[in-house]
């Protein structure tokens, strides 16, 4: 593997925009392209991955897949997305290094392959940065341990590093997860691949599908049935074997929320997002943005795969314009449906009529960092007015912005959420830390000059 991202500077400063204008073309979806790393190293053969996002977060998993023995070949790229060519010795082919499995700043990274390491007669550490470090553990630990792994943390087993000893085959468990999470239920179902015996897993809360519809396109049956109030049951046989595939990535919805907030909150802006994945559970953010008012138009006409295998994840081009917002409720589903998008959602609030409720977002506390207290003390610096009642956001509506110095505390999300600010507030705007930004979206300050017309 190679290709190297570029030093990011200290600040940046962003004035505002007189007008937003243009076409973009996202980074790959992060949560498809980590999954479909990590399923090309548990499938023999040559994979290939199309358009996958470049961030520094998907070049980790990258990195541990090729540390276990697979061949990764970035085969072209443009800053932004990149294909791989991966050739894997399958999963009883790999191996372990005899060194750490370096996850970076990736929770999606560490938590997805330890339920692939799980089922594999190896042992690895999985590691990453001082972020990284600081995430919780504990949920996958459980379920992995519960299935035959022996899995330790440090701290009572409650952080990071994680060491994996594998165990083959390992035992199905019927599994009901206490926090809404699709890195947990992924962790299992990779772990459950490995497994003699049904999995199951009930979510109260459904969460990103990916894997789900990731295994199905490699030949594996994975059944999800609606459980009680909006919940779901995924059910998988052990034992099934992942096949290689083409495939082409969408481009990340959650790259995307930064310009369609922009967009709804300037007063002269159109833009258009090519190529963004619109998979049921990842659309919350455009249905949230409905519900605030925003002008929202999307063309659904194909699946974005080219001559690549459909991996049953749909594709839309999206336009978004000026728009009157007004406040909403987001409940505690809601927070789960857009976890990652919360941030730049209280963006939208903050200049939207009347006042945003956010219920339930304890989550965001254990995210690359306390997302609720960042982004409430970013806002309010630049003049909202954010109320936090212990996992409660309650966000005043009608803000003027003055621009201000912001910190991303090395949060990706919370350095774009800052930035968009920038482009609408009065004077200018700085944001500490803005390199972050390229964990999940490199360029992300490059399209942001050239929307601004
Ligand atoms: C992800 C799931 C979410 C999300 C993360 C990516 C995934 O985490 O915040 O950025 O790819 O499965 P949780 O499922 O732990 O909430």
């Amino acid at each position: 593997m190679n290709g190297s991202l570029a030093p990011a500077p200290e600040v940046a400063e962003i004035r505002p925009a007189a007008r937003l204008r243009g076409e973009l073309r996202l980074p790959g979806d992060k949560s498809v392209s980590h999954r479909s790393l990590i399923l090309a190293a548990l499938a023999k053969g040559e994979s290939a991955i199309g358009g996958a996002g470049d961030g520094a977060d998907v070049r980790s998993t990258a990195g541990i897949v090729e540390a276990l023995g697979a061949t990764v070949e970035r085969v072209a790229g443009n800053g932004r997305t990149v294909d791989y060519r991966i050739v894997s010795p399958g999963a009883d082919g790999l191996t372990a290094p005899g060194h750490p499995l370096d996850c970076g700043n990736s929770g999606t990274s560490l938590r997805l392959m330890a339920g692939a390491l799980a089922g594999l007669p190896l042992t690895a550490t999985l590691d990453g940065d001082d972020s990284l470090r600081r995430r919780p553990v504990a949920r996958i630990i459980g379920p992995l341990r519960a299935m035959g792994a022996s899995v330790h943390g440090r701290d009572g087993d409650s952080l990071p590093p994680l060491t994996v000893v594998g165990r083959s085959p390992l035992a199905a468990i019927d599994y009901t997860t206490p926090v809404p999470s699709a890195q947990v239920k992924s962790a299992i179902l990779l772990a459950g691949l490995r497994a003699t015996g049904v999995t199951t897993i009930r979510e109260s809360v459904a969460t990103r599908d990916h894997t789900e519809r990731m295994l199905r396109a490699r030949g594996v049956t994975v059944s999800g049935e609606s459980g009680p109030g909006g919940g779901v049951v995924v059910t998988m046989h052990g034992g099934q074997t992942v096949r290689p595939i083409r495939e082409r990535v969408p481009g990340d919805v959650s790259a995307a929320a930064f310009w369609l907030v922009a967009a709804a909150i300037h007063p002269d802006a159109q833009l258009t997002l090519l190529g963004v994945g619109v998979n049921p559970t990842r659309r919350a953010i455009l249905d949230l943005l409905q519900r605030m008012g925003a002008d929202l138009d999307e063309r659904t006409d194909a699946d974005g795969a080219g001559d690549a295998n459909d991996i049953g994840e749909p594709v839309a081009d999206i336009t978004v314009r000026s728009s009157t917002l007004h406040g909403i409720d987001v409940s505690p589903a809601d927070v789960a449906a857009a976890i990652d998008e919360i941030p730049i959602l209280c963006l939208a609030a903050a200049l939207a009529a009347g006042t945003t409720t956010i219920r339930g977002a304890s989550e965001l506390r254990h995210k690359e960092s306390d997302r609720i207290a960042g982004i409430a003390a970013g806002l309010t610096a630049l003049g909202a007015t954010v109320d936090v009642d212990r996992d409660d956001l309650r966000i005043r509506g009608g803000a003027r912005l003055t621009g201000t110095a912001t910190d991303s505390l090395d949060d990706h999300r919370l350095a774009m959420t800052f930035a968009i600010a920038g482009l609408v507030a009065s004077g200018r705007t700085t944001i500490a830390r803005p390199g972050s930004a390229a964990i999940s979206y490199p360029g992300f300050f490059d399209d942001l000059e050239r929307v601004r017309a």
